[in-house]
Order: C-alpha cells, then structure tokens, then sequence
C-alpha cells in the first residue's frame, strides 16, 4: 500500500472513491433507453434478461436517483447522449455495451421505481459509490474514520466524505429479492424466469478500500479484502440460491492507473518504487490485484459448489491495462488526464469537479481514456467491453 504518512492525500484518495458516487441521471427518454449501438464484437449467446449490482462503473442510474442533486445530472456528463443520464461518463458504460451485445436492452436502474420503468427485460441494482460490506459493519469498524478537519474541508466544497450513499452490497441484493418476489411467485417459476438471464455482480470494494486505506493498519488491514470478497461470495450463492444460473464476477480496475489517484501521489514523482512500469501507482495496484487473486480464488470454490452454474471471472484490471498498452492504436492522445476536469495534475482537482459551474469537457472526449478523473469515457469503455465480451461470452457456453 500507499505510504500513510500524509493524511490529507490520504484522506483524498478515499474520497476520490467516494465521488465515483456521485450520481447520474438514467436513460429517461425510451429512445435512448432502447438504442442499441452496432459494437460488440460476434457472438452467438442472447439472453432474457440481465440482472447487475455493482458500484459506479454499472451505475446507469441509481445514484442519480437517490441524489438528485449530483453531478452526474448535470452537464457535460452525457453529452455524447445529448443530456446526463446518471451515468458516470459522457455517454455509456461497460454495461450497457454488455447488454447490446448479449441481446438485452439498457438495463434502467431499479432506484427509478417501476412506474417510471420498465423491468421486463432485467433491473441495474449498481450503485455509484456503494461499498460490498454494509454500512453498519464498516461503521463498526470506525470507516470511514473521522477527520474534521478534512470532513470541514470537503462539506466547503459541498462533499460529505461519509457515505454518500447506503446502498451496498447487501441492500441491492435485498432489491434484487424484491423485485423478484413481485415478478415470481414459486421456486419454479422464479428458475424458470432466471434461466436464461445473466447475473453481473460487480465490480464492487474500491470503495471499501478507500475508506479502509485510511482507517485500517496492520492484522485489520489484511484481513479486509478476504472479508470484502467474503460478502460477495455469499452474495453469489444467495443468488444461486434464487436460481441464477450464469454469473459474471468483473474484477478491480488497476486503481493507482486513475487521474483520482495520480493527481493525489504526484508529490511522490522522486520516489523511485511509486509507480509501475504502466506510469500507475504501485501501492493502489496491489491492492486492486490483490482483491482480484482472492476474488478469483473464491470463484473457483464457488465453481465446485456449484458444479451445473456458469460462474465468470471478468477481467477488469487487464482489460484496462490492455487499453493502456495500445492507447496509441485506439485513438487516445491522453491516457492519464481526465477529459473533463481542472487543475494542473492530470486535469484532475477535487475542488473543481466535471459538472460543478465552470468545468468544461476537453473537445474531443474520444481521444481520452479517463472522462472525470474517477470514470472512463464511453470510448474506453467501449475498447473494454470489446476485450472483455471476446473472453467472457465463450465460457458462457450458449447455443
Ligand atoms: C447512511 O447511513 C448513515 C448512518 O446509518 C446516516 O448517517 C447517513 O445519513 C446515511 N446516508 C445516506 C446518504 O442515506
Ligand atoms: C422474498 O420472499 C422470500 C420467501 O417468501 C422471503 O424469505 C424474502 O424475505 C422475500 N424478500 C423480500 C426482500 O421481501
């Protein structure tokens, strides 16, 4: 890890998770909600439905819904869609790429409430900023830790460094379990609904880190990302439990490979072990790379309990990392600075945010890997859900 010997970058850095909560809009107009985009690469598995929790990087809208008031509502988030939608970028995400390309509309997000929307075809339980373990065990834990200093800091520039939402992990399984005790009402009938849907549950725990990076040493520290990964799995089996038979587990994005993180170490520029050969951050590398090793363990204890369930490790980190190395090849002139941002460090300042007054995008957001500093750009997204379907949509053994 990061060194902790500057508590004010510390406590940044975890906020910079905390902002990948700000929320969005959703997909309001039909038109855009059912647009599919001509990108995906072949690929022969079509599904009924897809089923997604997760925190920001699947959010299309919940946290937009729970906060109003957040900047992923506000102008230029969504301006490659001609307005905000609630995601987290300027036009679409991961998820949305995943459904095009395994023949299920864009998922809405849940929070909008079934009057607005519609949930035939699956539900986007993701929310921007949520954490996989509950609210009241990291409170337990004293996570995130008070600093009032720094908490004072931050309500001036309108940021509340406490959660900024309480829909974990646990909360969007409870949604999830709701929602289908309304569509069906027997064992058999809820099978029968989910057998040919599709499960993703993550990414999720950047945020458990960067709250736990700042209030954990030592045994505790180590012991985090098993109990992180720990939630997910009994996650995974309760919707096993519900009769999920193909589950997709995206892993962590290389997080010290973000302008969030970047822009708070760049103080660290003479320290020789400080970043990669990628130009990203050792310390929040490992830490990504280490949930993904115990997360990908897990599933393969998941796999011999559940022998007839199709459960997918998808592979974040390298399908990033695969982006970075051919950044050049793809298009993208800047592959550490975010589009839409200010500051001198990576265009990247958290007391001036893309949507708040003033903070303009950069012309072209397709020549950017990073839109906000904390999110990818639609472009970015879009090379990742190439990579990733080409690897995930065999293994999901259709037709
Ligand atoms: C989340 O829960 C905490 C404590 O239970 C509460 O203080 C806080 O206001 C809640 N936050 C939101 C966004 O609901
Ligand atoms: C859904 O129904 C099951 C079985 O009746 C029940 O145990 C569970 O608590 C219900 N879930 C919710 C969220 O209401």
């Amino acid at each position: 890890m990061p060194r902790r010997n500057n508590k004010f970058s510390l406590g940044s850095v975890m906020l910079l998770f905390l902002l990948i909560l700000q929320p969005y809009l959703s997909c309001a107009r039909k038109l855009l909600c059912d647009d599919h985009v001509d990108v995906a690469p072949k690929n022969s598995c079509k599904f009924d439905r897809i089923y997604s929790l997760g925190d920001a990087t699947a959010d299309t809208g919940n946290l937009a819904a729970e906060v109003p008031d957040s900047l992923f509502n506000k102008f230029p988030y969504g301006i490659t869609l001609g307005k905000p939608t609630g995601r987290p970028s300027n036009g679409l995400l991961m998820i949305d790429y995943f459904a095009s390309a395994f023949g299920v509309p864009y998922l809405n997000p849940y929070e909008r409430g079934v009057e607005k929307a519609n949930f035939d075809r699956g539900a986007n339980f993701a929310v921007a900023g949520a954490t996989a373990l509950p609210i009241e065990i990291l409170q337990a834990k004293g996570l995130p830790p008070h600093d009032e200093t720094f908490d004072g800091w931050l309500a001036t520039k309108g940021l509340h460094l406490r959660y900024a939402t309480n829909s974990s992990l646990n909360v969007q399984l409870e949604w999830l379990s709701s929602h289908l005790n309304q569509t069906c009402h027997s064992r058999e009938e809820c099978q029968d609904l989910l057998k040919n849907s599709l499960f993703f549950i993550g990414d999720i725990g950047a945020k458990d880190y960067s709250y736990g990076f700042w209030g954990l040493e030592g045994a505790e520290w180590d012991a985090f990302a098993p109990e992180v990964i720990q939630n997910i799995a009994q996650t995974i089996r309760t919707i096993i439990g519900f009769g999920a038979t193909r589950v997709i587990v995206p892993g962590s994005l290389p997080l010290g490979c973000l302008p969030v993180s970047l822009s708070f170490f760049h103080h660290e520029e003479d320290s020789p072990l400080f970043y990669d050969s990628n130009h990203c951050m050792v310390g929040w590398n490992n830490q990504a790379a280490r949930h993904n090793q115990i997360l990908k363990a897990a599933i393969e204890e998941l796999k011999k309990e559940y022998p007839n369930v199709l459960i997918v490790y998808a592979d974040y980190y390298n399908a990033y990392l695969s982006v970075l190395s051919n950044a050049q090849n793809l298009g993208f002139e800047d592959k550490f600075s975010a589009c839409c941002g200010s500051g001198t460090v990576f265009n990247f300042d958290f007391g001036s945010l893309c949507g708040m007054p003033g903070v303009n995008p950069c012309p072209n957001p397709d020549n950017y890997i990073s839109w906000d500093g904390m999110s990818l750009t639609q472009q970015a997204n879009k090379y990742m859900a190439d990579y990733l379907i080409n690897s995930i949509a065999p293994q999901l053994k259709c037709g």
